[in-house]
């Protein structure tokens, strides 16, 4: 254990008490713009200029500032005039941590407060303020703007990142026909498309997100390489049918339980044979480099908890390969944190 004394256990403790505060100071001063001009300014700003700027009061730019150098994003030269740290710069201008509080704060903040309902009921309670489902992915499509785009530019800034660095591993077995299973926009499957100019793919998810991955395909001019089909895998009786060389799911089996991902694995068994790759591509929280990166996933399940679906979450890489073991499958490959990423893919076959 991390040795503590009591005053900076007490200091640590209020950080989290006032967390909200200082993280909607972070959210203002992105905003407004203050953060992009304070860092404009090498050698720092005053207080006045920003007020004459940005036509708010002395009261409210002290206020925000001072909140700011609590929270380490700006430091006072003097009384009058402050610099950006390098968490002030991390927090308006690094895309990752930017991605991260939009989706924190558009998405997750104002259902964040359900969390205790959410645990003891095993339900999504958050997500009744955004609208009236069961799980965030039946009303995804139906988001209002600014939250559908900070939802999705959170998910694909992760799988972004993982995508070149897979498509060598999925293609080694030079498949003809790839199922994307939780293809969500069809952001893979343009991405395999363009990869090798042969390969078919067939998107598997809810029949809002295939509507956008069809509209999307078309746009494209993909519509004669790419099939479309609705399911709910949370439904045993919809079955996957036959007829993939490789089946593909990336940041997909986080979206479900252990009990649920048993099933959904099940229902990939029953649809191959046993020479079929299924390729599962995931952030583990316990293979991470970084302890920013472990703390972001440990907080993304939170999301799982309050706004998704109220039962799934970042899994261990140990945990998940027991439950891909209690569905029938055999990990034959781990490709641990591949590129500069933070995802694992395993490689797993029927077991025979
Ligand atoms: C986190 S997104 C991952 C999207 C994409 N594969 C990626 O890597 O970015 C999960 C996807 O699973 C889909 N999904 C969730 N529940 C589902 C269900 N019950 N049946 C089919 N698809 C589902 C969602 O609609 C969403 O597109």
């Amino acid at each position: 254990m991390k040795k503590q004394s009591i005053l900076e256990a007490k200091y640590e403790a209020q950080k989290l008490a006032f967390a909200p505060y200082y993280f909607q100071v972070v959210v203002t001063l992105r905003k407004t713009g203050i953060l992009t001009f304070i860092h404009s300014k090498k050698k720092g700003v005053s207080i006045q200029e920003i007020v004459d700027k940005f036509k708010i009061t002395e009261y409210g730019v002290r206020t925000l500032l001072e909140a700011a150098e609590s929270a380490g994003i700006v430091d006072y030269i003097d009384e009058n005039n402050v610099v950006i740290t390098k968490v002030g710069y991390l927090v308006n201008f690094d895309q990752m941590t930017g991605v991260n509080i939009n989706f924190m704060n558009d998405v997750c903040y104002d259902g964040a407060k359900h969390l205790t309902q959410s645990i003891q009921n095993d339900k999504p309670e958050g997500l009744k303020e955004l609208g009236n489902w069961d799980t965030i992915y039946e009303g995804l499509s139906q988001l209002p703007d600014q939250i559908k785009k900070s939802w999705f530019e959170f998910d694909h800034f992760y799988s972004d990142d993982a995508f070149p660095y897979a498509l060598p591993i999925v293609f080694e077995d030079n498949p003809n026909c790839i199922f994307d299973i939780g293809g969500n926009t069809g952001k893979w499957s343009f991405a395999c498309c363009e990869y090798n100019p042969n390969v078919k793919m067939k998107i598997f998810d809810l029949p809002g997100q295939i509507n956008v991955a069809k509209a999307n395909a078309e746009e494209k001019g993909y519509l004669d390489r790419i099939d479309f089909y609705p399911i709910d895998l949370l439904d045993a009786t919809q079955k996957i049918p036959k007829g993939a060389d490789v089946v593909w799911m990336s940041q997909f089996l986080d979206c479900f339980s252990e009990t649920e991902i048993i099933t959904i694995l099940k229902n990939v068994h029953q649809a191959i044979d046993s020479e079929t790759p299924v390729y599962i591509l995931e952030t583990f929280v316990d293979n991470q480099k970084f302890e920013a990166a472990k703390y972001s996933l440990t907080a993304t399940s939170l999301y799982f908890t309050t706004m998704a679906n109220g039962n799934s979450k970042m899994y261990r890489l140990t945990h998940m390969r027991k439950i891909v073991d209690a569905a029938g499958f055999d990990i034959v490959i781990e490709y641990p944190l591949i590129g500069n990423s933070y995802h694992t893919i395993l490689k797993c076959v029927k077991r025979k």
